[in-house]
């Protein structure tokens, strides 16, 4: 007789042939749930454990185990004690690990395997806050596509990503990660994500599962220092971090992570309220929950566990489902059940959705689907290459543009192009970088040599270095605070040139996780080395390279052009040579507030009146008495080598019930000279609330393509379910009154009309 398995044989006896069924069936949810109970009831409580285990492949796996840690868990792979792996990253290795499952063990329950594919595997788009300047959603939909396709040609079948924590703090380095500050925005890219991550079925080839993380509030760290306390109130927590989540639930998003944070003195990996109550009960949510890198025992640290044991029973019951290299539930939770203190309805329920999310994958009808070499064969790198370009001019925000020196005029002669980033072909691939190839950006400086051609001069200097020695991901950056040496090459070139192009910003690793920064000024000596060029040739546009918010109050007052140009992946100096030329009229605006001064952190559009919002006469309400209060550049902010001029908003009705919907519009012109795109915003102010509300809130936007002297009429249409909020009845719902509607093509500066909901 053949040798079936265990498992094989049970669901042949229960008439369903797993290895038989297609991709509908399988994604038919009944029939899944029927597998997922009928393999469950097979399975033994080490088994089940071992489901919730995920292991790193930090040894060759192609190879026999090189280390004790590896040999170890080879074993354990062998013994089907293990659910998933994270950076296990090549087709080979994806193979052989899953051999050992499918070869070795009873139940053969195939492996999924994670990978951080944050903005790209190997073709690197802009870091995800520089995308989200694109405010192009198709857009952002694709590149999730090709980093799905690429990631399976490497074995890939799972991402850590999106990560969707709204992020308010410019000193945060992981701010960089984000879609910023905004809820209704970053709930759109999540969704945008999540689907070109995960396409229309999970279990076709050429998809892979996501993850919306942090859960939840990661993002909102005191001070801005990372895994550092979270404090927010319930109104926040439902209002602004919460519904970029549960859109990505709803748009069926296959795994959660939750995050390293304590909300409110409970760590949200031991936090219940959040994993069980909210996500998996009101929101209905079927996936699994994958602990942060070691978070569950890290609730030793936090101080709510006394050990492992402790950490792995606080985890599991608060529906922690998967623990990620935490060592936690492959060394308690069985005998946490034994001892009664971890109910097996728990576990089963954790376990379940564990395979749910396999079955979707298609992953028991073919373990090896995903580890497939033909998929490398088909792909063509150059096409994604050309998306990748695509996405980033896209991505790119013209924040001031006086004098007109950009675009470049063809009658320009000489560009001097100075800055320790200008010629950075790594730092534009940024942090959280997969299998982004080191210094394999196209550089400012080739960018602009490729657009500007022959008869122009292009006139290089570095000017200063940006970091002393090896750039690393676990290793903080050594700012070079004293070497000169190369500013008076720099102001010689800057001397004898018609125009300056300055590239400063970040290291590539200067934003990132762990890479909190107290200060945001321009690092190390690129302020002086900027004003030492200023002194001599005034006609500067400064390109800056970042993953986060700078303090750049004094570029603001006396540079004459400044381009945000992000980390913006593998095609960065060809975009950015597109804007600085005009091949591409820049269209991008910003997800996130760039302060004054690092002080006014966190900044952002959406905030409260307060009781003291203004007094002409005194000092007593709230400001700053050194610096203005609002924002150098607002949230939504970015300018366009046109101008749009927006005119008077039209409301179909003064006033609404529930039932009804507005309609209103607004009717926008390209004044300017050459055709552009614009970012239409729409803002509401509930008046009056039980809770105090934000001055005015995002709740929609289009883009819009505009011919020089053309007009167009841009209507958003206004339902009740906009108006809801988390109230002080503990719910979502509109509560009656006046409301303001804000449209324009930034937070601040808007057109209004006001109306009624009755
Ligand atoms: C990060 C996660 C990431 C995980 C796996 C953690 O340190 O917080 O975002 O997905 O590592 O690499």
């Amino acid at each position: 007789m053949r040798n079936y398995s265990l498992l094989t044989l049970c669901l042949l006896c229960g008439g369903i042939s797993l290895f038989a069924q297609n991709s509908k069936i399988q994604s038919s949810v009944k029939n899944v749930e029927t597998k997922v109970d009928s393999v469950l009831a097979m399975m033994t409580l080490e088994e089940k454990v071992g489901q919730l285990v995920q292991y790193n492949g930090s040894w060759d796996l192609t190879g026999p185990a090189s280390e004790l840690d590896g040999k170890q868990k080879e074993s354990n792979l062998k013994k089907g004690l293990v659910g998933s792996m994270l950076n296990v990253l090549s087709v080979d290795a994806t193979r052989e690990a899953q051999k050992m499952i499918m070869e070795n063990s009873r139940m053969k329950i195939p492996l999924i395997f994670g990978y951080d594919v944050i903005h790209g595997y190997k073709t690197i788009f802009p870091v995800p806050l520089g995308e989200t300047a694109s405010w192009d959603l198709e857009a952002m939909e694709k590149t999730a596509r090709i980093s799905a396709i690429e990631s399976v040609a490497n074995g890939i079948n799972w991402t850590f990503s999106p990560m969707i924590d709204i992020s308010r703090d410019a000193r945060w380095g992981r701010i960089m990660e984000s879609s910023g500050e905004d809820t209704y925005l970053t709930g759109q890219v999540a969704i945008a994500k999540v689907k070109g991550y995960q396409g229309d079925d999970l279990a076709d080839q050429l998809t892979i599962a996501a993850t919306a993380k942090h859960f939840a509030g990661y993002g909102l760290a005191e001070a801005g220092r990372d895994y550092n306390t979270v404090n927010i109130g319930e109104n926040v927590l439902h209002n602004v971090v919460l519904p970029p989540f549960k859109d990505a639930a709803d748009a069926g998003v296959a795994t959660f992570m939750n995050s390293f944070n304590e909300i409110d003195g409970i760590p949200s990996t031991g936090n219940k309220t959040l994993q069980r109550d909210i996500l998996k009960g009101a929101w209905n949510w079927d996936g699994f929950m994958v602990s942060d890198w070691g978070s569950i025992p890290e609730m030793i640290n936090h101080g709510v566990a006394k050990d492992k044991k402790q950490a792995a029973e606080i985890a599991i019951n608060a529906g922690s489902d998967m623990d990620m290299e935490g060592g936690a539930y492959e060394t308690s939770l069985v005998a946490l059940v034994n001892e009664g203190k971890v109910d097996i309805a728990n576990i089963n329920d954790a376990v379940k959705r564990v395979l749910r999310v396999k079955f979707m994958m298609g992953l028991f009808e073919d373990p090896y689907r995903y580890s497939d070499p033909k998929v490398a064969k088909n792909i063509s790198y150059k096409e994604h290459e050309a998306v990748a370009r695509d996405a980033a001019k896209k991505s790119i925000v013209l924040l001031k543009n006086e004098s007109s020196l950009l675009p470049i005029k063809s009658s320009v002669r000489s560009i001097a192009v100075i800055g320790p980033l200008a010629d950075d072909k790594d730092s534009p691939i940024g942090n959280w970088r997969a299998q982004g190839e080191a210094n394999s950006a196209v550089s400012v400086l080739e960018g602009i040599k490729s657009a500007a051609g022959k008869n122009v001069k292009i006139n290089y200097a570095q000017g200063t270095t940006l970091g002393v020695g090896e750039r690393s991901f676990l290793m903080p950056l050594e700012i070079n605070k004293t070497d000169r040496s190369g500013f008076s090459k720099a102001i010689e070139m800057a001397k004898k040139s018609e125009m300056v192009v300055m590239v400063l910003g970040e290291d590539a690793f200067q934003s990132g996780e762990g890479r909190s920064q107290a200060s945001i000024k321009l690092a190390g000596l690129q302020q002086e080395l900027l004003e030492a060029v200023f002194k001599v040739n005034k006609n500067i546009a400064l390109v800056l390279l970042n993953g986060r918010p700078l303090e750049i109050t004094w570029s603001a007052e006396n540079i004459p052009s400044i381009v945000e140009a992000w980390f913006l992946g593998t095609e960065s100096g060809n975009a950015i040579a597109d804007v600085l030329f005009g091949t591409y009229n820049p269209s991008g605006k910003l997800p996130v507030s760039f302060p004054r001064s690092v002080g006014q952190e966190p900044l952002y559009y959406n905030q409260k009146n307060t009781g003291r919002p203004s007094n002409a006469e005194h000092v007593t309400y709230s400001h700053y008495t050194d610096v203005a209060k609002d924002a150098l550049y607002p949230f939504g902010f970015g300018l366009s080598y046109t101008t749009f001029k927006y005119g008077d908003i039209a409301i179909s009705s003064e006033a609404m019930n529930a039932e009804e919907t507005l309609t209103v519009t607004i009717p926008v012109t390209n004044i300017g000279k050459v055709a552009g795109k614009e970012v239409v915003q729409l803002y509401l102010h509930d008046l009056v609330g039980t809770t105090t509300r934000p001055v005015k809130e995002l709740k929609g936007f289009e883009m819009i393509s505009l011919q020089p002297g053309e007009t167009k009429n841009v209507s958003f249409t206004i339902t009740e379910k906009m108006l809801q909020y988390y109230t002080a009845n503990k719910k979502w719902e509109s509560e009656v009154g006046d409301f303001d509607v804000m449209i324009g093509g930034n937070s601040k500066d808007l057109k209004k009309i006001t109306f009624s909901l009755n």
